[in-house]
């Protein structure tokens, strides 16, 4: 009888929380164990001593299994308590983004842009800056299945005309072409310089590349894509395969680009010269 108590006393004394659902569950089936225990048992089998032995055992394995099912619901009760320390996705900082940010010229053109992330790059000018927050600026998508017939009209890499850029074999194979509902005037071209530097950010939020293109034959594009205004500047997006590094120079140091042992060399002023003292 004492081992039957103490047994109790174990089970009784863990802290069983009320509150976690499967509690119920618990009572039931030990219910059921103890009346199983005590009356059906000692009818069915007989014999004091069996019966006895039978109880505490009984007893003990409700006890046991209350202790286990305690721990758990407390280290869910635990778990559920705490506050979320778990490490969430976070984006990539501004400066990596700037840095990512390269003007490419070659693409992996087994790599095929979706629709679904020319629009996600385009949805950027839902949220930025316009002048007078006029909003006329308007982008044309265009997928592999037209890309073909852009890309004769652009030019690229005008400082490295001996590449004949972009080259066959790394072509891009989608590109926004942007256009704007009134006539070009300064603050269409403000508003398209952060269109343009939004979306390529974007772009490669999302893991892709891209360059901004001026040179290209407007008429041909206009007529070509059946355009009602003036095509502004060209976006190429894709993956890109050139391989970039940023040069600091002084303002007296030439800023063009160039190759130099198959990586592509962009100079860049350092901050002194770009403030005004
Ligand atoms: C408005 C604008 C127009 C550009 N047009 C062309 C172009 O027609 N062809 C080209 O190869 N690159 C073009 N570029 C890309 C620049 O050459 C490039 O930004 C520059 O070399 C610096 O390289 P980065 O973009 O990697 O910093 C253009 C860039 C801008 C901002």
């Amino acid at each position: 009888m004492y081992q039957c108590v103490s047994f109790y006393k174990v089970y009784k004394d863990n802290n069983f929380s009320r509150s976690t659902p499967h509690y119920f569950a618990i009572q039931a089936e030990s219910a059921v164990d103890f009346l199983h225990s005590v009356v059906i048992h000692p009818w069915a089998k007989g014999g004091f001593l069996r019966s006895y032995a039978y109880l505490c055992h009984q007893i003990y394995n409700i006890a046991l299994r209350k202790m286990a099912d305690n721990y758990l619901g407390r280290k869910m009760e635990e778990y559920f308590s705490r506050p979320n320390t778990r490490k969430t996705h976070h984006s990539p900082s501004l400066g990596k983004l700037l840095l990512k940010n390269r003007s490419h010229r070659a693409y992996d053109e087994e790599f095929l842009v979706r629709e679904d992330q020319l629009r996600r790059i385009i949805e950027v000018n839902c949220r930025v800056a316009s002048a007078r927050n006029q909003q006329v600026l308007r982008f044309r998508p265009v997928l592999k299945d037209e890309a073909d017939r852009l890309t004769p009209l652009i030019r690229m890499g005008g400082a490295l005309p001996h590449l004949h850029l972009p080259a066959e074999g790394s072509r891009p194979n989608a590109y926004i072409i942007i256009t704007s509902t009134i006539e070009e005037n300064r603050y269409v071209d403000i508003d398209l310089g952060i269109a343009a530097q939004s979306m390529l950010l974007q772009a490669v939020e999302i893991g892709l590349n891209g360059i901004c293109i001026a040179a290209f034959d407007r008429e041909k594009v206009k007529q070509e894509f059946h355009l009602e205004s003036d095509p502004l500047l060209i976006l190429a997006i894709g993956k890109g395969l050139d391989d970039i590094e940023l040069k600091t120079i002084s303002k007296e140091e030439d800023h063009t680009y160039y190759r130099q042992e198959g990586r592509h060399i962009v100079p860049k002023l350092g901050i002194d010269d770009l403030i005004i003292k």
